[in-house]
């Protein structure tokens, strides 16, 4: 048996929750009947801590983690995850994740910020980024990342940086894949209208077969790049596993082409993130397919390994190492939003359940049909007897859940929406000045806060008036 390395040594042994109906391993109806996050009781947090409340289950992103990285693992001989950052970029939870062994994606200076400050080892984080800037570039030199290059000028500009700092660099190459395999296939409308292939056609993505041996062939005439690896996302359009095995043999038929003309053979491929996951009540964009029918993690990476395995073989390509960048399948399932009930409307045909929780703090449920199972926290198993509008209280119709059954509600009750651990703290707005929600995080029956809600100093405290305006509206206006 192979030793536990030491973040192994140190993660907790994780036996799953056996509460009365179980959302998720650690989320479910406890024994009182109310929504319980692993030893706590949603209700005694929504007191404590206030609404709008994101409550992270540390066990939860734990297993889900685990359970990825495992069925990977069980495929492939090589595997390295990183968490892709984005989906939840706050620092107890990239601690998390370090004590998991994972490493990251990061997008920006900021996230690449972040994951050093939680003390993610550079070796494990990439960066990517379409137009990243001498500072961020810089960053990512002097700490050791690996840079997706995704722009011409980008290969010198990271040299002359280097040079100045007198280091070596790891680069990788985002590339643009060609997908034909996937010309006659709809997919989740996620960039413009279209099939998957015109959809990842249209982005701006990548390199071409061509850039990319120009800039590998530049590369190795420059003693201080190391190549590391090529770079894909193939996005959240479907949740069909075999886009993505798709997606991962083109990977390795480029390797092929990018070796056949620079002798160059990509040790490493990185394909991106995108992965959904499945729950019995349904989830993710689009639930109807997000249901106890979506592939597991098991599927995907039986059909991606199986892609890749294929493909070397057939091209005479040694087997690269796999790196996957899984964002919201790992941290979604790990998380609720919670809101408190205010003003209950009836309208002729409809009735209105108004939120403090709002499409700021659940975004994506506005931008792209996403969809969050909603229960109410106490008696969260109470028989669903009314269709309401769940609604925010911004100015457009912030409809952060229509047509939802539920139970009575009435003013004070809580509401919570699962699966709100990916994207929704990360993509918080602050639209008609709302303040940002905290953030708290439950392990077993304890619970620390890892956000602060923001203050009304903080909103105002960002905006300046030049002293012309303040004489103008203090002083009566002339004339
Ligand atoms: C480069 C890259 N990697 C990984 C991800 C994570 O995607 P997901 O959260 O759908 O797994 C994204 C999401 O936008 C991405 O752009």
């Amino acid at each position: 048996m192979n030793a536990p390395s030491p973040a192994e040594g140190r993660a907790p042994q994780l036996t799953p929750r056996d509460y009365k109906t179980n959302f998720s391993q650690f989320v479910g109806i406890g024994p009182n009947g109310n929504l319980w996050v692993d030893g706590c009781d949603v209700e005694d947090l929504a007191r404590e801590y206030g609404t709008p409340l994101y409550i992270i289950s540390e066990n939860q992103l734990r297993y889900t983690y685990r359970t990825f990285r495992d069925a990977f693992r069980a495929h492939y001989p090589d595997v390295e995850i990183l968490f892709a950052n984005k989906s939840n970029n706050g620092l107890a939870i990239r601690h998390i994740m370090n004590q998991e062994g994972a490493g990251g994606d990061c997008f920006g200076v900021n996230e690449m910020y972040l994951a050093l400050l939680a003390g993610t080892n550079p070796k494990t984080l990439v960066l990517n980024g379409s137009n990243k800037q001498d500072e961020e570039l810089e960053m990512a030199i002097a700490n050791g990342l690996c840079i997706n290059i995704d722009a011409m000028d980008e290969l010198d500009r990271i040299d002359a940086i280097a040079k100045r700092l007198g280091c070596n660099v790891d680069i990788g190459i985002r590339l643009a894949l060609d997908l034909d395999p996937l010309a006659g296939q709809e997919g989740v409308p996620m960039h413009g209208p279209g099939t998957m292939k015109e959809q990842s056609d249209s982005t701006k993505w990548g390199m071409t077969r061509a850039q990319t041996v120009e800039i590998v062939k530049q590369a190795l005439d420059m003693p201080n790049m190391q190549l590391k690896e090529t770079h894909f996302h193939l996005s959240r359009m479907s949740n069909d596993p075999v886009p993505f095995a798709v997606m991962a043999r083109e990977m390795i038929t480029w390797s092929a082409h990018i070796k056949e003309h620079t002798g160059w053979t990509p040790p490493t491929i990185d394909i991106g993130g995108g992965w959904t996951y499945g729950t019995w009540y349904g989830t993710g964009p689009n639930s109807q397919i997000d249901d106890d029918r979506a592939p597991t993690p098991d599927d995907y990476a039986r059909l991606t390994s199986e892609a890749i395995k294929d493909e070397a073989e057939k091209l005479g390509l040694p087997l690269p190492k796999l790196r996957l960048e899984p964002g919201r399948c790992l941290s979604g399932p790990s998380g609720v939003a919670v809101g408190t009930v205010g003003a209950v409307k009836v309208g002729d045909s409809k009735k209105w359940v108004n939120l403090d929780l709002s499409t700021n703090h659940l975004s994506w449920a506005a931008v792209l049909d996403w969809y969050y199972h909603a229960v109410p926290v106490v008696n969260a198993d109470a028989e669903a007897t009314e269709t309401v509008d769940l609604v925010g209280p911004l100015c457009n119709s912030d409809e952060v859940g229509p047509h939802r059954k539920m139970p009575p509600l009435k003013r004070g009750d809580h509401v919570a929406f699962l699966d709100a651990g990916g994207y929704c703290e990360s993509s918080a707005a602050r639209y008609n000045a709302q303040l940002l929600p905290a953030t708290v995080v439950v392990s077993g029956d304890s619970a620390d806060l890892t956000t602060t809600r923001e203050q009304w100093h903080e909103v105002a405290g960002r905006f300046r008036v030049p002293p012309r305006l303040l004489a103008g509206s203090f002083a009566p206006i002339v004339g």
